[in-house]
């Protein structure tokens, strides 16, 4: 089987298309035949290093958390799919690229049947960073308000469609050209990146700052007196102003399942991301470094296939 994968921390240069011998799947794991992986900002982000305070120091390394593909064996704890099953998820130890790759079956469900597997290779992170923030921790209802920094990203797509579809009303950033998208995603206001917060002041019972570079004055501007501050983007600094008391919140990726919630939503039509561009396996590894490059998902996702 053949993975992209590297030695040590750095650019797009450490990366290397490579043999590896894909482990039997051990308790709720599952071995899935990977079709389709979809990249995110995280798979640069960990494979620069900038998390090495969590990701450690073991390699080689795989890279990629999004997939879809076909169950071909599972761990002796695994209930709800079976070898053979069409499925799309993530696994959290990157890996995704590569013809297959290892999950935990909590990231793990079967595919709608309406969707490709290259549409289902996209949901999983954003959407489930989405739902969490949005459900789990905001518990936004009908009625209230929310702002989304990078309203046009991956993350912010899927807060603003689970948002909305809750009955929220959503303000949001976007790049000033692409100002019309936004709005045609029910999206009002739509302010440019370095907008003046002053006139939406008190406006939002949330702020979701998907692009992590909002700044706090602003967000404090943003939000409602009581309301909260959501960030996800990791810095040491932004986790520990998380645990002291104020409206200030990290959110990480969730820890109860939302897989289901998510193929419910996608089934239904529903976080359905933009593709930017499809390449093969073997043509990866130049289009991660361009799409990296470009500073993320502009114009939609790139979808890894392997098959
Ligand atoms: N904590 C977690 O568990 C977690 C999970 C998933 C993602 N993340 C992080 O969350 C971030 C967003 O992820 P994503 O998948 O949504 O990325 P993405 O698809 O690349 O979206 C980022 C968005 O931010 C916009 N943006 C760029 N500069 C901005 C600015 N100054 N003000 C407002 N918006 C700006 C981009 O606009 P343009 O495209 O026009 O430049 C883009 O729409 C990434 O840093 C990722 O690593 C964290």
């Amino acid at each position: 089987m053949k993975r992209i994968q590297y030695h040590r921390y750095g650019g797009p240069e450490v990366l290397q298309l490579e043999e590896f011998e894909p482990r039997r799947p051990r308790g709720r794991q599952v071995l899935v035949r990977v079709y389709a992986a979809a990249s995110n900002p995280m798979d640069w982000m960990i494979r620069s290093g900038a998390m090495r305070f969590l990701t450690g120091w073991r390699f080689p390394r795989g890279l990629g958390h999004d997939f879809a593909g076909l169950v071909v064996a599972v761990g002796d704890r695994v209930t709800r799919v079976k070898v053979g099953d069409e499925v799309f998820g993530a696994t959290l130890t990157p890996g995704a690229f590569g013809e297959s790759v290892i999950a935990n079956e909590r990231w793990v469900t079967q595919k709608p049947a309406n969707l490709s597997f290259e549409e289902a290779a996209a949901i999983t992170i954003v959407g489930g960073t989405a739902y969490h923030a949005v459900v789990n921790i905001a518990k936004l209802r009908a009625g209230q308000s929310l702002f989304v920094t990078g309203c046009l990203g991956g993350v912010g797509r899927a807060a603003t469609e689970i948002a909305r579809n809750r009955g929220v009303a959503v303000g949001g950033s976007c790049r000033s050209t692409a100002a019309q998208e936004a709005r045609d995603l029910g999206i009002d206001p739509v302010v440019d990146f370095d907008f003046d917060p002053a006139p939406l002041q008190g406006r939002f019972d949330v702020v979701f700052d998907t692009s992590g570079v909002l700044p706090i004055t602003a967000a404090q501007t943003l939000v409602k007196p009581g309301g909260r501050i959501i960030d996800i983007k990791p810095t040491l600094g932004k986790m520990l102003r998380a645990v002291l008391p104020g409206p200030y919140t990290f959110n990480s990726l969730p820890s109860r399942e939302v897989i289901g919630e998510l193929a419910r939503a996608a089934e239904a039509g529903m976080l359905r991301q933009p593709i930017a561009r499809t390449v093969p396996l073997a043509e990866a590894i130049p289009a991660l470094a361009e799409f990296e490059n470009l500073g993320g998902s502009r114009g939609g996702k790139l979808i890894v296939t392997t098959r």
